[in-house]
């Protein structure tokens, strides 16, 4: 097969806890997806255990596979490679979607590749489906928040393959802070979506959470801060306390992370994009982009600032293995290729800045 002959392949994501497999097209095309999400069987220890994660991936993978295929009415031979993530995540998880990926490749003969996690979600905004495409003009070069449990960092994204990190979580991840804060607050796990409901009927200026900003210019963020504050708060309050003001605490605290995080985006928009008159064009991906407050202050500020802002599908901002899919194709069509040796990673080591 020629190096840029890639019309489909089928993607595996198995890096934290959701189980996902796609068959993606060169163009961004999701033929189909099939996930599976772990949120029940950790919600009672009220937050990811690994071993249960890397147990759960083992059972549901290989159905989900087969339910892909069928919902495609495609089967492995009419795919042009397999690829899967291989980092950054859980080793165990890694391992089950890696090993696996590996052997469809052997049995069937199809080039295999391992595709970094983050590069996945950087890339989102590029899939496309009946009910989502990106806008006609959307490209490279953008301005990257990619924030989820496990990352919360801004990139400008120049090209495939060329990322520039600007700044990353010195401690926390955003989702982590808000799954902490629920924990705190007596609310299921995961604890994201629950403070955002919850703070739809509350006042974000009732209690006073502190945005650390590291110095005006600075674009790194800091979650540890606003973390410490609220648990020091829930610990002085009593559980009938916080019942009653549960709205007004979970909507205050929410303001800070949503402050925190689009402060630092327009400082970057300002430093990378205004000055070297590139286009400004914003893309969230991640888990807490599904929050309703960050999206309704970045719709605000980017038509202030008249920027260009997208925000895939919810279905394409959480772990799914679409992304992964697009990214894998995209450097399959460049020719690259791993060999069956290669190893999951917790950390990114395919992931190179520039
Ligand atoms: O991207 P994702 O599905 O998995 C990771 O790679 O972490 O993100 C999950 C995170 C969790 O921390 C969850 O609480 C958070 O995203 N999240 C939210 C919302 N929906 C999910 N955080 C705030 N508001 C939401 N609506
Ligand atoms: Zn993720």
């Amino acid at each position: 097969m020629s190096a840029n002959s890639f019309n489909k392949v089928l993607a595996i994501e198995t890096s934290c806890d959701d189980t996902s497999v796609a068959i993606v097209g060169s163009d961004g095309w999701v033929y189909q997806v099939a996930s599976l999400s772990q949120d029940k069987d950790h919600a009672v220890f009220g937050g990811i255990v690994p071993e249960i994660a890397s147990r759960s991936h083992n059972t549901s993978l290989l159905p989900l596979v087969e339910i892909c295929l069928q919902k495609a009415n495609l089967k492995i031979e009419d795919l042009d490679g397999i690829c899967v993530t291989s980092e950054p995540g859980l080793l165990g998880s890694l391992l089950v979607g890696l090993v696996t990926a590996k052997t469809l490749a052997m049995t069937f003969d199809k080039p295999f590749l391992g595709v970094n996690h983050l590069e996945g979600h950087l890339l989102a905004p590029f899939l496309k489906d009946d009910k989502y495409q990106p806008p006609t003009d959307f490209d490279y070069p953008f301005l990257a928040l990619a924030v989820s449990g496990g990352h919360t960092s801004l990139y400008v994204v120049h090209d495939l393959g060329k990322y520039e990190i600007l700044g990353t979580t010195l401690d926390d991840a955003a989702g982590e802070a808000f799954d902490k804060f629920a924990k705190l607050a007596g609310l299921p796990y995961p604890g994201g979506p629950h403070v955002d409901q919850k703070a739809k009927n509350g006042d974000p200026s009732r209690y006073e959470f502190p945005r650390a900003l590291l110095g005006k210019g600075n674009l790194s963020f800091s979650f540890s801060g606003v973390k410490a504050s609220a648990s020091r708060m829930l610990q002085s309050m009593s559980g009938s306390e916080i019942q009653d003001n549960i709205n007004d605490l979970c909507a205050s605290y929410q303001e800070a992370i949503v402050d925190a995080l689009l402060q630092k985006v327009e400082w970057a928009l300002k430093i990378h994009f205004t000055k070297k008159k590139r286009t400004p064009r914003l893309v969230i991906t991640g888990g807490v982009s599904a929050n309703s407050r960050l999206r309704d202050k970045a719709e605000s500020l980017c038509k202030e600032k008249n920027i260009a802002l997208v925000i895939p599908p919810i279905r394409y901002c959480t772990d799914n293995a679409a992304m992964i899919g697009y990214a894998g194709i995209q450097h399959f069509q460049r020719g690259e290729r791993d060999d069956l040796s290669l190893s999951a990673s917790s950390s990114s080591v395919k992931f190179q800045h520039v």
